[in-house]
This record gives C-alpha cells, structure tokens and sequence, in this order.
C-alpha cells in the first residue's frame, strides 16, 4: 500500500522556503494552513484542570461532551431528526480512514481538493474519482466527499449544489461526507451545513467538523462528526475496537470550546481582516482571486506555472502553495493561508507593494 501512496507534496516546497527564508527580513509562511493565534485561556485551563487521568476515555465520547456536540450541531448547524455525534482525533485522521472504515469502493472528490481525500482512497485500496460540484454529474460510488467552504478554493457551495449532492446519495444508497471544518469562518458568503438540508433523514449523511481552526486548538488534535446514527454506530465499533480514542483532557477542552462562540467571531474577524489586507496587495501584483469568500485561504492565479508564482513570491521572502497540491485543474493557481500573525501579514503587504 505504501508504494501507491503519492510523495508528499510539501517536500517539493522546501527549495522554496529556503529562497524564502534568505530573504533578509526573514519568511513569512503563507503555505501549510496551521494556526498561530493562541488557544484561548478558557480552553487551555479546561484542558490542564484535567490532567489527572488516569483511565481511558470512551471512544464514544463523555456524555457532557456529547451533548455539547449535540447542542452546537442543533443550533449552529441546524441539524434535525434523529443523529448521532462521535468524537475523533483530528479530522485529518478520519478522512483517512474513513474509506477503510466502511469498505469503499469508489470515493468521489471534489476536483480541486484537501490531498487526503485522496490518499483516504488509496489507503483503503479504492478507486477515487474527482468530480465538479454539480452532483447530477456525478458516476455511481459508495462514497463522496464534500467540503464546504473549500481548501483550497474558499468556494462555498449553494443550498441547491448541496440539495443535489443529497439527492445523489439517497439515490445510490451511499454516503455523502460534508467536510465543514471552516464552516465558522464566513466571509462574503454564508456556509450551509449538509446537516441543515436533510429535512431530518439523515440516512447516510455525515458533516465532518473540527476545532482545530475554529477554536485554533490544531495541536489538540480534536474534532467530530455528526450524523446518521446506524453509520456512527459501525464506525465507532471499529474504533473502539482499534483504539482510536480522543484523550480525556481534550474531550474536556473540546467541552467548553464548543459552548462558546465569542472567541470564534474574534478568530473570524482576525481572518477575514487579514484577507481583506492580502487582497488589495496580491491583486496590484497581477494576481486574480477566485471564489475566497470564506474559510482560511485566498486563491489566486497570474495565469501562469503555479511554481513560476511561488518562486516569484519566494524572491520577496513569501512563501505560497501551489494549487498543483490540489489537484490539476490547480496547476495555475497558488493558496495563500490567512495563518500568520496581523504584524506578518502587515510586512507581507509591505513587501508585496515594494
Ligand atoms: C479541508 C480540510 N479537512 C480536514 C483538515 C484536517 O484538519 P484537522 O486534522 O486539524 O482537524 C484540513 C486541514 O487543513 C482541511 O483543510
């Protein structure tokens, strides 16, 4: 299985980052999406206060983490009828295994897509089909992935894309996975839940969602999915048979993250003023943003070899992805993460109007 997995495609970016790097200012890392901004006090005192812990923690969650999952997938997504809620150890994890979990086949990703969709696939020795948002488009498979608003892109996708996705699923009786983990970071455009569409059938429908951004808790490793109860309850059979078990501490911090939303409209309005900063500046250097109305990315093509923008940047110690990481139909484009401090993003601009 090894031999099928792709190289990671961030070690072709380290010739870059060390261009980056020599500038004489130093490197601002726009690249790797990872948050800077600290986890806020509330989270890290709920996380200390349960260091004792001495046994292990259920995988099923503890039942005050549970209803915290519950309430936030109620009222923040608008989930209805019957669901169930399990939590997982980062989301990254699940989406690679997810495929394997339920014996997939065929897993459908979104063309320009997070590479681990993908390497999901290949891991469980399926087939992975990349396909456009228009769901009527869509070949059979017993898997498909969405991700709302996109990393890449920050496309959000509309009530009716997301209507027609679960119109696929119900007619092919497979599941359809909505990665919503920049839900919280609307922008121009309002983000959906799958979750809120379903009309409270949730058969074979999952949201994916994590606190790594929305509470900037990424070195936690804490997220969930909420859910068709018969789906959750076979995935959590097999993890709990696998061990794939959030650690009690964090189950705690995730208890309280997830009861407020003040610090995450304090996260947001840090992200979107720095997109707001970025945009002007990347635009009076040539280059066009596409779609960006939420999440955590700003994507943007000079119509040219991705790598000839990143090299570009790279001379004015600004580091960049190429969109090639997700996808060929990225190969022009670049993302620029929203993930360095105000004080960088304020010399990014400054280096980028030079
Ligand atoms: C679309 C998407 N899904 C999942 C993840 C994984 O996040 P985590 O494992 O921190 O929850 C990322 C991380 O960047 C992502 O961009």
């Amino acid at each position: 299985m090894r031999s099928s997995l792709p190289d990671f495609p961030w070690d072709a970016l380290a010739p870059y980052g060390d261009k980056a790097r020599s500038h004489p200012a130093g490197i601002i890392d726009l690249s790797v999406g990872t948050p800077v901004d600290p986890t806020p006090d509330f989270i890290q005192a709920a996380l200390r206060e349960s260091a004792n812990s001495p046994s292990y923690p259920v995988t099923a969650g503890t039942p005050e983490l549970r209803a915290a999952i519950k309430k936030w997938a109620i009222e923040r997504l608008g989930a209805t009828g019957e669901f169930d809620v399990l939590p997982v150890i980062g989301s990254k994890e699940l989406v690679a295994w997810l495929p394997t979990i339920v014996e997939s086949k065929k897993v459908l990703i979104p063309e320009i897509a997070y590479p681990t969709y993908h390497v999901g696939a290949l891991i469980a020795q399926a087939q992975s089909m990349p396909v456009g948002i228009d769901a009527l488009t869509w070949p059979a498979a017993d898997l498909a992935w969405l991700n709302s608003p996109s990393n890449p892109t920050g496309r959000v996708h509309t009530v009716a894309e997301i209507k027609a996705c679960i119109d696929w699923s119900r007619a092919n009786n497979s599941i359809l996975i909505s990665d919503e983990c920049y839900l919280e970071f609307d922008h121009t455009a309002v983000s959906t839940s799958v979750m809120a569409l379903t009309g409270g059938d949730n058969k074979n429908i999952l949201a994916l969602h994590s606190l790594s951004k929305r509470s900037s808790m990424a070195g936690y490793r804490a997220a969930f999915m909420v859910g068709d109860p018969a789906l959750i309850a076979k995935i959590r059979e097999l993890r709990k048979h696998a061990g794939m078990m959030v650690a009690l501490p964090v189950q705690k911090a995730m208890t309280v993250a997830l009861g407020d939303d003040k610090h995450v409209a304090e996260q947001r309005a840090r992200y979107n003023a720095r997109r707001d900063a970025l945009r002007p500046a990347l635009q009076a250097c040539g280059f066009k943003i596409e779609y960006s109305n939420s999440g955590l990315y700003l994507w943007c093509t000079r119509d040219e070899d991705a790598w000839t923008s990143v090299d570009w940047l790279a001379q004015r110690g600004i580091l960049a992805t190429p969109g090639s990481f997700y996808g060929e139909k990225g190969k022009n484009h670049i993302r620029i993460a929203l993930t360095v401090t105000d004080a960088q993003i304020a010399e990014a601009v400054m280096r980028l109007e030079a």
